[in-house]
């Protein structure tokens, strides 16, 4: 494995989560280097299902050091209360936390939330955790780092000054913000994140050094990338390849393998265009969201669903620099009688095989279908692809035909075990 970075090439959900606790029995550190609790992701153990928003999905390997990298925004109430669920108490070397790292505070909440009520229809349907605005005040350079956190005079310093300059704004949004309430809390919060806060970046470093395995696993997906996801519809940090390893000080040429995730069907949860969304007649006869397990891990909403859009999955390969990829939730497909695959988009006539530059354009995208024969049949438990049925071998080859990445991994159900090793080592 060495340095293996797993991404989501879509919007988000494609089920990273589970090939992360999968593939980390093979590494010894497993890092979160971007995003934050607007990331859900599920893990399903012998009938167990775990949902993690900011630890890392390694966790549940006990040999494996876990790490929250500089680029995350962290929200301590929400990491102490994931720590506190687990049916184990950590062992001191199993997370690690950059004091780089962005503390997403009370107010970025609160921001997230009333910027949100004001851009009505234009709204974006964030998670509403605070992340936009605390990456916001990254770049403005008013942040509160993990570093600031836990020295009670820096942190004293540091909101002093975040609450002068936002000052204005709290003001515009009729916002009422209880500083002292804030360092209250925040200075109980620091005393229990303390002891995990480590230099990540040296230990990771130290760790390639040895040549020991590591993953990195990707938030969020190449679709909500800040930069090269539809934006405006994205998230406020850099989901790709290139912005984790920004977000962890990993370099690009010390990693062996990206593993792009997708789903045999497209999803999205929020607001923002989607070519391929089902027609009303189309979703009744799919599953619903209930049963195509399509509710939000972190929001509970209802994840719209569409056809698998290849020009979306090409760029997505393309912007995160995946190597292989894995095509997840194939079941979900298993009763169908025919199945349709975006291969193009006509665009004012014009034939596209990559996405428009600007999301305006998006609603002029008339997607071109191919139809395949279903299976009709449960793929659900099935080891080898041979013995898959011929139509979903020739679903599953007709997708890597045009991503040219060889297809490493299908799953068949959430299962940890349900799952079609392909060609390659991962
Ligand atoms: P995982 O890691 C799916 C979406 C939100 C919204 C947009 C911006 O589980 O794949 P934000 O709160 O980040 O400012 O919201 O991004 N979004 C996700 N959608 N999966 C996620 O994470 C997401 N994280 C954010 O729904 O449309
Ligand atoms: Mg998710």
């Amino acid at each position: 494995m060495s340095t293996l970075v797993i991404a989501g090439l879509s919007w988000g959900d494609e089920g990273k989560g589970k090939l992360v606790d999968l593939l980390s029995e093979k590494a010894l550190h497993v890092v979160r280097a971007q995003g934050g609790h607007n990331a859900g992701h599920t893990v399903s153990r012998k009938g167990q299902e775990y949902h993690f928003h900011l630890l890392p999905s390694g966790i549940l390997n006990s040999n494996c050091s876990c790490y929250l990298g500089a680029g995350v925004a962290l929200y301590p109430p929400q990491l102490l209360k994931e720590i506190d669920s687990l049916d184990f108490k950590l062992k001191p070397n199993q997370l690690f936390i950059s004091p780089y790292a962005h503390i997403i505070m009370p107010y970025h909440i609160q921001l997230d939330e009333a910027k949100e009520s004001v851009r009505g229809v234009h709204s974006i349907g964030t998670t509403k955790r605070g992340i936009g605005p605390c990456y916001v005040d990254r770049v403005d350079r008013i942040g509160i780092r993990v570093c600031d956190l836990i020295d009670p005079d820096c942190f004293d310093l540091a909101l002093k000054r975040a609450l002068l300059m936002k000052k204005d704004l709290f003001e515009h949004y009729g916002l009422n913000v209880d500083a002292q309430a804030i360092q209250n809390e925040y200075k109980k919060l620091a005393i229990r994140l303390k002891p995990m806060v480590a230099p990540v970046e040296v230990l990771l470093r130290e760790a390639q050094m040895r040549e020991e395995p590591i993953l990195i696993e990707g938030a969020q997906g190449a679709l909500l990338d800040v930069n090269y996801g539809t934006y405006p519809f994205v998230t406020s940090s850099q989901t790709t390849t290139n912005g984790m390893l920004s977000g962890c000080s990993v370099a690009p040429t010390t990693v062996d393998q990206v593993l792009g995730v997708l789903k045999a069907y497209q999803t999205r949860v929020g607001s923002g265009p989607f070519p391929t969304q089902f027609s009303k007649e189309e979703a009744c006869n799919f599953l619903s969201p209930v049963e195509a397990r399509e509710i939000g891990v972190s929001t509970g909403r209802d994840r719209r669903m569409g056809w698998f859009d290849l020009p979306l999955a090409k760029y997505g390969v393309m912007v995160s620099n995946a190597t292989s990829f894995a095509l997840m939730k194939l079941d979900i497909l298993d009763k169908l009688d025919k199945i349709k695959i975006c291969t193009h988009y006509l665009i004012n006539g014009e034939k596209h095989e990559l996405p428009p530059h600007s999301t305006f354009y998006f609603d002029s995208i008339k997607p071109q279908y191919i139809e395949l024969n279903g299976w009709k049949t449960s793929t659900t438990n099935i080891q080898n692809f041979m013995d898959l049925p011929l139509a979903a071998q020739e679903y599953c080859n007709f997708i890597q035909s045009q991503l040219k990445i060889p297809l490493v991994l299908v799953s068949t159900s959430p299962d940890r075990d349900s799952v079609i090793y392909l060609e390659g080592d991962l």
